[in-house]
């Protein structure tokens, strides 16, 4: 247990080193403002390879410690995302504990920017759950440490599809050595990233099973593809070749992963795994699972355009070569006879914890 320290309701870890969490971040920072009412905590966790880039989420935390725990493990998240996508990026996050919907103001965005530039530059902040465009333009008005304005590249979805897609393909041609061509998908969340995905795969002639909370998501999306809808709960388990959670992460764990039919996980979910050890638990199954944080880092690349010098070509060719570094994981999994998640850790870890 942690020892807490003031009011019991705003609970703070005191032994923040001791945090199972914490990973030798390089820098943690605690940043107020009292006129605005800022209370937003940012976490650098590598910059060898370039500034730490990652969204700020505005979220009403329970506690601070969820707070904390929260930064730091999106923080470390980016750090090995952008190393496996080969930027010349590190990883960092921000959280700032408020409702977006009844406590953010411009006159708190503008105080956050005040607080990212302090750091100056080892953190990039762009947008994450409860942010927007115009936010980050309140933000750029304090610093120019800020990605995702309004005048910026837009929404990173299409490019998280695009690489999910193109992973997906690559382990279909690994496995089966064949085409998407009646391969049979079945693809969790329709959103953003999902709904592009089952587009994509639709005009590759994959047979679709497709399931989302919202109704309406799913039949739209039926009828525009001739994709079948299914329940929620039935499609984690289905007998297809291959399953994409584009929803939410945490869904693979010791009870699905023995449910699931599939010989192939590709899609964008972040932190697919609800454990370390459900890599291994996939992996002893023999299904090939594509690490959540390679396939989905399009997005990622997209936002590096306005963050560091990156063409649209380089952008693009960074796109193309995901499929290229899953391969790669796919080879040494199988000669060093370790799970697809642990040998991904693990090539990120040699790209990030010396300076290139
Ligand atoms: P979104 O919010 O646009 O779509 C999520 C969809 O999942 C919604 O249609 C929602 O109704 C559905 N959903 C939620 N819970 C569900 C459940 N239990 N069962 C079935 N459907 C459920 O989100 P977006 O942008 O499409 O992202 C999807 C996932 O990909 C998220 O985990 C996100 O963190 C991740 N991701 C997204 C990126 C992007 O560029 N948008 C980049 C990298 C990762």
């Amino acid at each position: 247990m942690l020892a807490t320290l003031g009011d019991p309701l705003r609970r703070l870890p005191v032994d923040i080193f001791a945090h199972p969490d914490f990973d030798a971040h390089e820098q943690v920072v605690f940043a107020t403002d009292e006129g605005s009412g800022l209370r937003a905590i940012i976490s650098v966790h590598n910059t060898n390879r370039g500034p730490g880039l990652g969204g700020c989420r505005i979220w009403p935390y329970d506690s601070e410690a969820d707070a904390v725990t929260d930064v730091l493990r999106l923080a470390r998240g980016m750090t090995y995302k952008a190393a496996l996508a080969g930027l010349d990026l590190g990883g960092g996050k921000s959280v700032i504990l408020a409702d977006a919907k009844t406590q953010k103001t411009p006159d708190m965005m503008r105080a956050m920017g005040v607080a990212v530039e302090r750091l100056g530059g080892r953190y990039i902040v762009a947008e994450d759950v409860g942010a927007t465009p115009a936010d980050m333009d309140a933000i750029a008005t304090q610093t120019t440490y800020v990605s995702g304005r309004s005048n910026g590249v837009g929404d990173p979805s299409p490019w998280t599809a695009e690489g999910v897609y193109l992973c997906l393909e690559r382990a279909v041609q690994h496995r089966r050595n064949t085409d998407l061509s009646g391969v049979r998908v079945a693809v969790k969340g329709l959103g953003a990233v999902g709904g592009k995905l089952v587009r994509k795969l639709a005009q590759a002639g994959a047979t679709l099973f497709i399931a989302d909370i919202r109704d309406d998501a799913a039949m739209t999306i039926a009828a525009e593809t001739g994709a079948t809808v299914v329940g929620v709960d039935e499609a984690t388990s289905l007998n297809v070749d291959v399953y994409a959670p584009c929803a939410l992460g945490g869904e693979l764990d010791a009870r699905t992963i023995d449910t699931i039919k599939a010989e192939i996980i590709c899609g964008a979910a972040n932190n697919q795994l609800a454990t370390p050890e459900d890599g291994a638990r996939l992996a002893a199954r023999g299904i090939l699972y594509c690490p959540d944080y390679l396939v989905n880092a399009g997005g990622l690349i997209s936002v590096a355009r306005e963050a560091i010098p990156l063409s649209d070509a380089g952008a693009e060719a960074k796109l193309r070569a995901l499929p290229d570094t899953l391969e790669t994981v796919g080879k040494r999994s199988d000669a060093d006879q370790a799970s697809m998640a642990e040998t991904a850790d693990l090539l990120a870890e040699e790209r990030f914890k010396s300076k290139p």
